[in-house]
């Protein structure tokens, strides 16, 4: 197995009690594991110290709110300022209602992202809620989580390709 040659850090947010944005972190990094990635999927108000120091790929999604990433995800990227991430790769995520007027949360995040030096090849992966019937209650709509799986495959391919390109050999499985 090619593990843990790459390390990806996962960053997320989520707001609603429902967690949906962090069921889309969870898989993201389930699947990344499951492709030999070393992952650590964290919730935004605990990432810190070492986790920052050590990693070769960042994750960061947050759900989408009034039509933003929501205010943990950007202050946590706002916190990186000054930092030097020399190009390393970076993706963003989000969950967003889907409609025209819904706004979204990646813009923002990949905005950031990019100004901070993050290297931003793999397109961002939006994924949809809709209400449920109860109070602030928030579902992934029908294919969604697999979109996710995905999306996170994807990722998880070109992060060995990069790794594979760079000159470093990756074991044979
Ligand atoms: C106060 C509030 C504002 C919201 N604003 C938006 C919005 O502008 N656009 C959108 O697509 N969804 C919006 N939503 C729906 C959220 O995106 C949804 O609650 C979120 O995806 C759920 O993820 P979470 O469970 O990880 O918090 C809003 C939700 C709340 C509670």
């Amino acid at each position: 197995m090619r593990v843990n040659l790459i390390k990806t850090l996962i960053v997320y947010d989520t707001v609603s009690p429902f967690r949906v944005t962090e069921t889309i972190a969870v898989t993201v990094g389930q699947m990344l594991k499951e492709d030999g990635i070393k992952t650590d999927t964290i919730f935004v108000a605990d990432v810190g110290g070492e986790l920052l120091k050590n990693f070769d790929c960042l994750l960061v999604g947050a759900p989408t709110i009034a039509f933003r990433a929501s205010k943990g995800i950007i202050k946590f990227l706002d916190g990186l300022k000054g930092s030097s991430y020399g190009a390393k790769p970076a993706a963003a995520f989000d969950t967003q209602m889907q409609s025209r007027l819904s706004g979204s949360a990646v813009n923002g995040i990949e905005g950031k992202l990019r100004s901070l030096g993050f290297k931003l090849d793999t397109a961002p992966l939006v994924t949809y809620v809709k209400r449920g019937t109860g109070r602030n209650e928030w579902q992934l709509k029908e294919g969604e989580l697999e979109k996710a799986k995905k999306w996170a495959h994807d990722v998880g391919q070109s992060l060995l390709k990069q790794y594979e390109a760079s000159g470093k050999m990756l074991p044979k499985t």
